[in-house]
């Protein structure tokens, strides 16, 4: 089946792209699903079998990435299949009308810096760390050019096709020339980057008046259980983050740049949630695949702990989202 799928993708692929980087991606792509696939594999082809087959209407230029109208397929059907397809990392998504929470929301981040930017007609925009796209989308309707970077090629052949030139390099090594972008935005990536080198290399590349914006969104609390996310994180789940996570969280309080910095009241995002959709939105975190991968499981016994105190009701949940962001100086 997955050899069909492939044979099907480069006949799809092949009068979109030169033979020589199509033929790279599909040996890629042959090695990692066929020849050495992941040991999820397997699970996540069952979770496809499931999911209703046949055409479906998508739209790829939304907040939520949706595929096929509610009342369209049978839900509880969608809703198992979608379970078999757990960790979701990047959405949200839309199924069928069955929405999926994930634990990264690129959407936010864009929502976040759009109403604080001046016309933007005519204007290019580089997204650094732009995984498969979905900050980069966002910048499309609002820019003349929008160019994303990220480091993993894998994360660049999830992006749907789109508007965005896409480029597979390191963020301290940007092969584009000196002074050639108006902003560069940096999504909840920044942490993971060589800082020193990389603030270098947006000088070289950002236009005199450019501005260059880090935007990251912290540590969910729930309302009437302050607290409760906050001890499963640091607490069970503390030995299962990156070190990096601790600055993504803290919104980069240690960036600095010697240029003038523009400032932005830290907002809040909100959203009604019931304890399935809560747990189901924990279960994206990537500290319970780290977990699971050495046979444990911290989100069982706090599943149950969340259930008893949040009751039948929903709960409002909310983020904090900040930006830390400069402006290149004209020069006189
Ligand atoms: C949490 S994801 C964020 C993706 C995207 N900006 C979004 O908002 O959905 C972090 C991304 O940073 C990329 N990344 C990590 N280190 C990088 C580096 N040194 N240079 C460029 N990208 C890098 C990863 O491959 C990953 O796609």
């Amino acid at each position: 089946m997955l050899t069909d799928y492939l044979q099907a993708c480069e006949r799809g692929l092949e009068p979109l792209f030169a033979p020589q980087p199509l033929s790279a991606v599909m040996t890629l792509s042959r090695e990692r699903l066929v020849d050495r696939p992941h040991g999820d594999l397997p699970r996540w082809l069952a979770a496809l079998e499931a999911l209703p087959a046949g055409p479906a209407e998508c739209a790829l230029d939304q907040d939520t990435l949706t595929i096929g109208g509610a009342g369209e397929q049978d839900e509880e059907t969608v809703k198992q299949a979608l379970q078999g397809l757990i960790p979701w990392r990047k959405g949200p998504f839309a199924f069928f009308g069955v929405p999926v929470e994930t634990e990264w929301r690129s959407d936010w981040k864009w929502q976040r810096v759009a109403p604080h930017l001046s016309p933007l007609a005519g204007r290019r925009v580089l997204d650094v760390g732009c995984g498969s796209g979905q900050a980069s989308r966002g910048l499309e309707p609002h820019f003349q050019h929008v160019i994303g970077t990220d480091i993993s090629l894998r994360q660049l052949q999830a992006a749907p096709a789109s508007a965005t030139s896409f480029l597979a390099t390191q963020a301290h090594q940007l092969p584009l020339p000196d002074t050639c972008v108006d902003l560069i935005t940096v999504a909840q990536a920044f942490h993971w980057f060589d800082k020193t080198a990389f603030f270098a290399e947006a000088e070289r590349v950002l236009k005199p008046g450019g501005v260059l914006a880090l935007v990251s969104y912290g540590l969910c609390d729930v309302e009437g259980l302050e607290g409760i996310v906050r001890a499963f994180h640091d607490g069970p789940l503390g030995p299962w983050w990156p070190a990096e996570r601790a600055d993504v969280v803290a919104g980069y309080p240690q960036a600095q740049l010697h240029w003038p910095a523009l400032h932005f009241a830290d907002t809040t995002i909100k959203r009604e949630w019931s304890v399935e959709t809560f747990i189901g939105y924990l279960d994206t975190w990537s500290a319970l695949v780290q977990a699971a991968r050495a046979g444990q499981s911290p989100l069982a016994p706090f599943s149950a702990t969340l259930r008893t105190q949040w009751g039948p009701q929903t709960r409002t949940v909310h983020w904090p989202l900040r930006v830390r962001a400069w402006r290149k100086p004209r020069p006189h």
